[in-house]
């Protein structure tokens, strides 16, 4: 009887992991398995960890100090490789996590191999991705900074610049489009919370979870947090290895923020569009028409909105990723890269190209202050005026009401009807009114915290610079 000769030496030579198994794995399997392709983007924070875990490794005698020397030249010439595409990324080693460590130890022997004591995938991946999302929150916040401090520019410059506000998307109230883009920019204040929130949850420590109980290695997991900036350890060994809530938490965040982006962006194609014409949007942010000579497209806009669809999308893919799974790590868990790296691309992309396209806009005052004539925008203000001179405001309503049926039929605005013709809906009226049914008129009257005023919007633009 012929026996199969031991494949082990061929088998762990191609495998890290394969000293167990009697025959290698097929092409298909490991193309459906391996995560190099988008993982390799966490390589700095991959060699991060790794430095970090040695050190600790060495400071508790675990490894001998030279180890650590050995890992450190070799993890630096491995940055060198990598930082110049020198690198030679293997599907057959699986992810970056083996790809990495395959070079190390091709590199400096031994002290290579020692590197994975006391440590497991997956604790490595789950801090990986940990300061990967730490690192881009920091990019968001600094972009979401940006935006805003361009977007308090543009609110100044249209401090007093009377625009219709809309209900129903039907004129309202006058308001000034200062006013209009702070609104915007209280958005992204809280967005920029959550972000900094989701912060502190995701800037915990899963290394020394090992693979989901723990070590029997002396290990010291307070000083790799330190060396990493982390601010505390994750607490439970199969949490840290296994939950991704802080990824789902980052798209959530992710997705609020781009429901705002893309709230905006409805606005500006609405403002665009000819029928409104009140913003203009600088040629480089807009695209023409292959076939129409005349267009002048808010591409950038109209993308960011449909782009929002897939961070929604994302979102849920992340859901539904984690909630199947028992503890602890499962390898579904791999599948947790590609949205959360898309979300952070899309983000990314998203306020980069507002922070510029914000300082690209300026307004039609003109075709604002038409549309708000056509609206009768200041018939609440009749009404108010009414009711301080003593009418209940039901009734001031109903006799607005009226006037502007005539207004409607004259083709004029309310300012416009004579005072006799006023009279007709109430004799309280007086020709005190027309200061009322202006628009500076209006707008100067809603004088408070919160308010549209030019005063008031200067003031908040002010209160929001000192916070920044
Ligand atoms: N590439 C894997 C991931 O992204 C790393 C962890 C693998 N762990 C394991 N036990 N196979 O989740």
């Amino acid at each position: 009887m012929s026996q199969t000769p031991p494949t082990q030496p061929s088998l762990t030579a191609q495998y890290t992991w394969a000293a167990r198994f009697s025959e290698p794995m097929s092409d298909l399997v490991k193309r459906y398995t391996a995560s190099v392709n988008f993982d390799k983007r966490m390589w700095r924070q991959d060699i991060r960890g790794s430095l970090a875990h040695a050190k600790m490794l060495a400071k508790q005698g675990i490894i001998p100090a030279e180890d650590l020397a050995d890992i450190q030249r070799g993890m630096a010439q491995i940055i060198a490789e990598i930082e110049t595409d020198a690198f030679a990324w293997s599907r057959d080693l699986e992810d970056v996590h083996l790809n990495i460590e395959k070079r190390l130890t091709t590199l400096v022997g031994d002290a290579g191999k020692r590197l994975h004591t006391g440590r497991s995938r997956n604790d490595q991946v789950a801090t990986d991705i940990r300061l990967y999302l730490r690192d881009s929150i920091d990019d968001i916040l600094i972009l979401l900074g940006q935006f805003q401090v361009k977007l308090l520019d543009l609110a100044e410059r249209e401090a007093a610049t009377p625009m219709p506000g809309f209900t129903h998307l039907q004129v309202a109230q006058p308001i000034t489009f200062g006013h209009h883009l702070l609104a915007w920019f209280e958005m992204t204040r809280r967005d920029a919370e959550r972000f900094s929130d989701v912060r502190r949850r995701t800037n915990r420590l899963p290394l020394g979870a090992a693979a989901l109980a723990g070590t029997t290695y002396p290990i010291d997991r307070e000083f790799v947090a330190a060396e990493l900036g982390f601010e505390g350890l994750c607490e439970n060994s199969l949490d840290a290895v296994s939950d991704r809530d802080f990824a789902i938490e980052f798209c959530a965040a992710s997705a609020l923020l781009m429901m705002h982006f893309s709230r905006m962006s409805e606005e500006l194609v609405l403002w665009m569009n000819p029928r409104f014409a009140f913003v203009q949007i600088a040629d480089r942010f807009c695209t023409g028409s292959s076939i129409m000579p005349q267009k002048k497209n808010p591409d950038v806009a109209e993308l960011a909105r449909g782009k929002t669809g897939r961070v929604y999308g994302h979102l849920t893919a992340l859901l539904t990723l984690m909630k199947g799974q028992p503890l602890a790590y499962n390898k579904d868990n791999q599948e947790d890269k590609e949205p959360l790296f898309d979300a952070v691309d899309t983000v990314t992309d998203t306020l980069r190209i507002y922070a510029e396209m914000i300082s690209g806009i300026s307004s039609r005052p003109d075709n604002m202050r038409d549309a708000l004539r056509q609206g009768f925008a200041t018939a609440t203000d009749l009404a108010d005026y009414l009711t301080c001179k003593g009418l209940p405001f039901r009734d001031a309503h109903e006799a607005v009401g009226r006037a502007v049926r005539r207004a409607e039929k004259l083709g004029v605005d309310l300012p416009q009807l004579s005072l006799a013709e006023l009279k007709n809906f109430s004799p309280l009226i007086d020709v005190d009114v027309f200061a009322v049914l202006t628009v500076e008129g209006s707008l100067a009257a809603r004088n408070h915290i919160g308010g549209t005023s030019p005063d008031q919007v200067r003031a908040a633009i002010a209160r929001a610079r000192s916070r920044q």
